[in-house]
């Protein structure tokens, strides 16, 4: 055994001299580790807590495996230590190529006779690499054969948020009162949005932007009553950072818009907004509305022919279904099995109705939003400081039709024309690649990584895309 043992009545100290790594345990266990008499699961317990002994790099059917929480290249390792922070750390080529070897399919043993440095080394590095304070590696106790090893790693998520049920949610004051040196942080750090992972050009979207793309597709759709010869005039409700305002407005040929117009409830939203795009952006003059566009003026009315709204009407109130009075929504919620304490998007219907009267007649309005794989609504565990709430695209669809729209739902994804195979940087890669490079935080597909440079790191994890998207539907309302 390659261990030293001191001993304290009750108590033993056991130490790897490897290492120096101590664990202090009952004197009777000590006994039996001396003796070499623990069990597996002693064995694994040990390894869980970061204590090795040399004998477990001899063992034939230990397999380590490079976790998807680091990366490295040939002189430096990017991890996530025990609390979350990011730590970099210099490594020798030879150890970044141990790295290497570490998928899961070659044993300790096989390692280390494949290499070249000193065994000691290769312990010590494994045993920091393996130790419970670090997620650099684990050790399968078998080959990882055909299993997938992103569902391998379970057990390390980000952290949900609970709520208290409420009748009611609201969050009008909640956005009012955002103040603005905290309007860039609402999508870099406490939510974010589609739009805003996909401002820039993209090959997601075949190298254009989310606005671009969108702005695209619309047009294409837009019938020929409305006339598009002196063109069209264009109105955003809660547009955020206003990159999808930027992006139509820089790229959409002017002739084709005569006005945009943004209406947003929050006043550093707005202030962010007009910074970005100006009064007048490629000659089309661009109006700010301070409002909740619930109880917008009379002078919007009937005046927009094209409306776009990202990513609102979840922030928009949603009342339990015991607090809806609306007959024929809670006949149509009943039978879509609702409970009594269901939400009820009360807010979308509420701009259901709102868009049919600030349209022109012709124009047509693009919702965005997510919902639950079952359509009903829950309030959001992803934000605690606000509750948004999810939506149900059903109902919406259905209210919809009935005050007189043509309507369309459909997923995002092929709404956008998104191809279903397309894979990003994980959430965990992206943020380690963000503390050596300082990205801006943005959907990476494959194909935009290899344009980058990323100084040959190593074990960059890849998800697919459509696991951000899926729950992310749209509806096209045409006034007819
Ligand atoms: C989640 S952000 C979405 C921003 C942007 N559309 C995007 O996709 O990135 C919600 C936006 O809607 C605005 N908003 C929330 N409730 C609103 C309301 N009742 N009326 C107008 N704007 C609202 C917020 O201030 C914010 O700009």
């Amino acid at each position: 055994m390659n261990a030293i043992y001191d001993i304290d009545n009750n108590n033993m100290i056991i130490t790897n001299v490897l290492t120096g790594v101590s664990y202090s345990c009952p004197a009777a266990f000590g006994d039996r580790y001396k003796a070499g008499e623990f069990s597996h699961d002693e064995r694994l317990f040990f390894l869980h807590e970061g204590f090795y002994a040399k004998d477990i790099y001899e063992l034939q059917n230990f397999y380590p495996i490079v976790t998807p929480y680091a990366i490295w290249n040939e002189n430096c390792l990017v991890y996530f230590g025990k609390n979350d922070d990011i730590i970099k750390t210099e490594v020798s080529a030879d150890l970044s190529f141990i790295l290497s070897l570490c998928n899961g399919n070659i044993s300790i043993c096989e390692i280390l006779d494949c290499c070249e440095i000193p065994k000691e080394k290769v312990y010590e590095f494994m045993n920091f690499c393996i130790s419970s304070e670090n997620q650099i590696i684990k050790l399968l106790s078998d080959k990882l054969g055909n299993r997938n090893i992103d569902n391998f790693f379970g057990g390390y998520t980000f952290s949900l948020a609970s709520h208290n049920p409420v009748s009611k949610t609201d969050n009008d004051s909640y956005y009012r009162n955002l103040s603005e040196d905290n309007v860039e942080r609402q999508f870099t750090d406490i939510e974010t949005t589609i739009s805003y992972m996909l401002r820039n050009r993209t090959s997601i979207l075949h190298n254009k932007s989310y606005g671009e793309c969108l702005f695209k597709i619309l047009y294409n759709k837009m019938e020929s009553e409305v006339n598009q010869n002196i063109g069209l005039s264009i109105l955003e409700i809660g547009a955020g950072l206003g990159d999808v305002a930027l992006s139509i407005l820089d790229t959409a040929p002017s002739h084709r818009i005569c006005d945009y117009t943004i209406c947003d409830i929050s006043a550093s939203m707005l202030a962010a907004q007009r910074n970005k795009i100006g009064t007048v952006h490629n000659g089309i003059p661009v109006q700010y509305i301070h409002n909740n566009i619930l109880n917008s003026p009379t002078t919007m009315l009937k005046r927009y022919d094209l409306i776009i709204c990202n990513e609102v009407i979840a922030d928009l109130p949603s009342i339990t279904l015991k607090q809806c009075s609306n007959e024929v929504i809670r006949s149509k919620a009943t039978s879509m099995n609702y409970l009594e304490g269901d939400y009820i998007n009360i807010g979308a219907f509420e701009l259901i109705t709102r868009l049919w009267e600030l349209l022109s007649s012709g124009g047509i309005a693009f919702v965005s939003e997510y919902s639950e794989s079952d359509n009903i609504p829950q309030i959001s565990r992803v934000m605690g400081d606000h509750q948004e709430t999810s939506i149900d695209f059903r109902l919406l669809e259905d209210f919809a039709n009935e005050i007189g729209f043509h309507s369309l739902s459909s997923s995002l994804m092929s709404f956008m024309e998104i191809e279903h195979d397309i894979s990003v940087v994980s959430p965990h890669a992206f943020f380690l690649l963000q503390s050596v490079y300082g990205l801006n935080k943005g959907f990476i597909a494959t194909q935009d990584l290899e344009s980058i440079n990323f100084l040959g790191y190593q074990n960059i994890k890849m998800v697919a895309l459509s696991m951000f998207l899926r729950h992310f539907k749209t509806l096209l309302l045409q006034k007819t």
